[in-house]
């Protein structure tokens, strides 16, 4: 290996600075010299690229974002795109990346490597919507950060009898939503994998209340539903008052947990220690608590089969 690249791509996740860090520092630690893209895929097509050493990446381990920013890249999907980013990293002699994102980011790992860059992909994204892998970079730390917004609102739900609906990203993944209610966030959930109807939901909710439970958390996955229609159905049908609050951007930032750091840094020096050993066109990942690699074409973001930690949902909900 000559020169290895470093960039994070999509939405930013809490420990992609952690991955980074690793990622820096493993390379150093085998004496290869580090180039820091910044803005993702579009900085490499605009040439943001700038070295980076073991003092840019001190005290990193705890700062969410990432320093080297990120974007989602429409250029890098093109072809003139990809040559010119081609050009870059020949220009600049890099001829091994890694790449910290999601599966949109993977797809554009996947592309360089089939132009002759070795390329290792390390998940980086909150949603944990990456079948190969049980856990990406962020989601704990983005699960910890909702259950504690969700803490204060049924505070609030309890003392008056009050139901909320709150919305959790995930984009098509309802992993933010299953974990948050199996952690004791929620009353009823909906995500993309179990989607409720309005008549469902109210009708669970009419359940709990006839049951004298009158503090109710409704937790659904983003774009899923026209959430003030939602919410003016439940409201007419039983007859109460609802709020509803979408979390938002609130989920992505934040110091990393110490589960995201630990697995970013294991991630961060697998992924040079597979360049190093000549690998390339993988994703790192982490399946029954082992880091694992598998092909970056075989990375997609279907649907897993959750059956077991639904029905286990269904039990704790009763
Ligand atoms: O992929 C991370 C994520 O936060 C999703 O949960 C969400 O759907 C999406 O990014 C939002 O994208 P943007 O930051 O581009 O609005």
């Amino acid at each position: 290996m000559n020169k290895l690249g470093v960039l994070t791509s999509g939405g930013d996740a809490p420990g992609m600075n952690a991955a980074i860090r690793a990622v820096v520092k493993a390379a150093n630690y085998n004496n290869i010299e580090v180039m820091g893209i910044h803005c993702g895929f579009q900085g490499l097509i605009d040439g943001k690229v700038q070295r980076l050493t073991f003092a840019d990446v001190d005290n990193l381990a705890d700062k969410g974002g990432t320093i080297l920013k990120t974007s989602r890249c429409l250029e890098f999907h093109e072809e003139a795109g990809r040559k010119r980013a081609l050009e870059v990293l020949r220009n600049q002699a890099i001829d091994s990346l890694v790449v910290i994102g999601g599966e949109g980011s993977f797809k554009g790992a996947e592309k360089l490597h089939e132009l002759g860059i070795k390329v290792i992909g390390i998940p980086g994204t909150i949603d944990n919507d990456l079948s190969y892998t049980d856990y990406s970079i962020g989601f704990d730390t983005t699960l910890n950060t909702v259950l504690e917004c969700i803490g204060k609102i049924k505070d609030t739900d309890f003392s008056h009898d009050k139901t909320t609906i709150v919305e959790v990203m995930g984009r098509y993944c309802g992993d933010l939503a299953l974990y948050s209610a199996l952690a004791g966030g929620g009353e009823i959930i909906s995500t993309p994998e179990r989607k409720l109807d309005f008549e469902t939901i109210c009708s669970e909710l009419r359940l709990r209340i006839k049951n004298g439970k009158n503090d109710n958390l409704v937790i659904i996955t983003e774009r899923m539903y026209d959430l003030p229609a939602l919410q003016k159905y439940i409201e007419e049908k039983l007859n109460i008052g609802v709020r509803t609050t979408v979390l938002g951007f609130i989920q992505r930032g934040g110091h990393p947990s110490a589960f995201d750091r630990v697995l970013a840094s294991k991630m961060g020096v697998t992924a040079v220690k597979l360049l190093t050993e000549g690998y390339s066109g993988r994703a790192v990942g982490i399946k029954e608590n082992k880091i694992i690699n598998v092909e970056l074409k075989n990375v997609n973001a279907a649907v897993v089969d959750k059956k077991d930690k639904y029905s286990m949902l269904e039990t704790l909900l009763l």
